[in-house]
């Protein structure tokens, strides 16, 4: 295999902050992500203070998960005020779809490759509340994608949502232009980041997206039940918290009929949370800006290259993904020929200890290239496709004399 680049990481305790990779490869952050040791200890401890100690702790998860949020901010070029904590990618996603006011008949537009994140909420809103889902093939090339709005695009649309990175081919939408597009129409913009942050560089100010939803868990290494949501400023008030309580109104009279949700991204806050959970993520954040974030991004880059590149050489693979990483992410989607994809991840896992994604729509393998992944990874994985492939095509034996 060619190496994939000076641009690695190579530093030996990367690696050791995830004892499991002594057990297993591991190329599925995509799913689930896995926290680094020093990362989880600081968690660890955090929560053990707070569930120990109650009102007697130090206060330090909650001053940890503000920064956390600060850092959020920081990730995706947005204000501290412009993010919300929520539970995972899907909870953002449910505050714009939720929040916004629907009138019977609305449209938005959506694409063929949703996760259940986005569709399911969809779906339900156009059962509950008569939303119309305009679906647009989804493609990384700005033309097609731009004709495909506009083929899609009626005077009832209001609403433009759609994966920055999907899940299950990896294609990274052109979206800049898509949500220039949609304030040119007039149309608000939401993009799921769940495969997105932590893998690429993300800034929504660069995106010029009204919404924007990820995850915590996944490429940010942070604890299940972490993730954030970002509304540009401006926008925040067109969403309409569809639950509230202490922290998320800035004034309450209820003999007045007065309850005003704060203007920042805590109207979606509210009640008692975990802090040792938000600041659990906040020890993630620190573990990769230790590392550096450009050097994480260039290393999930050299991987992802590398594999697609390995990938083509082989003509029994067929790549789903699309070639360049301007055009993807960390996630590469591949078919097996002759091979069911659902048996060649059972077969990696069981037999190779290797762990990875069936997508069962294009019957397609999916790996994460993550940033503590290595060349030798995915040379096991491709030994093992090569056997697989070998044995698909062995010759049956001779029927006995
Ligand atoms: C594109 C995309 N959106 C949303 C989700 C759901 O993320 P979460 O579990 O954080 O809600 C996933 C999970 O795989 C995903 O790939």
């Amino acid at each position: 295999m060619v190496p994939a680049s000076a641009a690695l990481l190579t530093e030996p305790w990367v690696r050791a902050a995830y004892p499991v990779l002594d057990e297993v490869t591991y190329l599925n952050v995509g799913t689930y992500g896995l926290m680094p040791q020093p990362a989880l200890a600081e968690y660890q401890s955090l929560l053990a203070e707070a569930e120990q100690r109650g009102g007697f702790s130090s206060g330090r998860a909650q001053r940890q998960a503000e920064s956390t949020r600060a850092r959020l901010a920081a990730l995706v070029g947005a204000e501290a005020d412009e993010i919300a904590f929520t539970r995972n990618a899907t909870d953002g996603i449910n505050l714009v779809l939720a929040g916004l006011r629907w009138r019977p008949g609305d449209e938005v537009i959506t694409s063929d490759q949703e996760h259940e994140a986005m569709v399911h909420p969809l779906a339900y809103l156009a059962r509950t509340q008569g939303l119309v889902v305009r679906r647009v093939a989804l493609s990384a090339d700005p033309d097609i994608m731009l004709e495909a709005l506009d083929a899609v695009l009626t005077p009832r649309t209001r609403l433009v949502a759609l994966s920055l990175v999907t899940c299950e081919t990896g294609t990274r939408l052109p979206g800049r232009q898509v949500s220039q597009w949609a304030a040119a129409h007039g149309l608000l913009c939401l993009l799921d980041g769940a495969q997105a942050s932590g893998a690429i560089d993300v800034d929504v100010q660069h995106l010029a997206c009204d919404f924007y939803a990820s995850n915590g868990h996944k490429w940010l290494s942070g604890p299940k039940g972490t993730g954030f949501f970002y509304a540009r400023r401006d926008r925040l008030a067109e969403l309409a918290p569809a639950h509230v309580g202490a922290g998320s109104l800035l004034r309450v009279d209820l003999a007045g009929g007065v309850a005003e949700a704060c203007a920042s991204g805590q109207r979606f806050e509210f009640g008692t949370r975990s802090w040792p959970l938000l600041a659990g993520l906040g020890a993630s954040l620190d573990w990769f800006e230790h590392l550096g974030w450009q050097r994480v991004y260039a290393h999930v880059e050299a991987l992802s290259d590398c594999l697609k590149q390995e990938i083509e050489a082989r003509p029994f693979l067929r790549l789903l993904t699309p070639r360049a990483f301007g055009q993807s992410a960390g996630l590469v989607s591949f078919g097996l020929a002759g091979c069911p994809a659902g048996e060649v991840v059972s077969a990696l896992r069981q037999r190779w200890s290797l762990y990875a994604r069936f997508v069962p729509h294009y019957d397609a393998v999916r790996i994460s290239t993550a940033h503590f992944n290595n060349p030798a990874d995915l040379q096991r994985l491709l030994a093992a496709l090569e056997c697989l492939h070998g044995e698909q095509h062995a010759p049956s034996p001779a029927p006995a004399p």
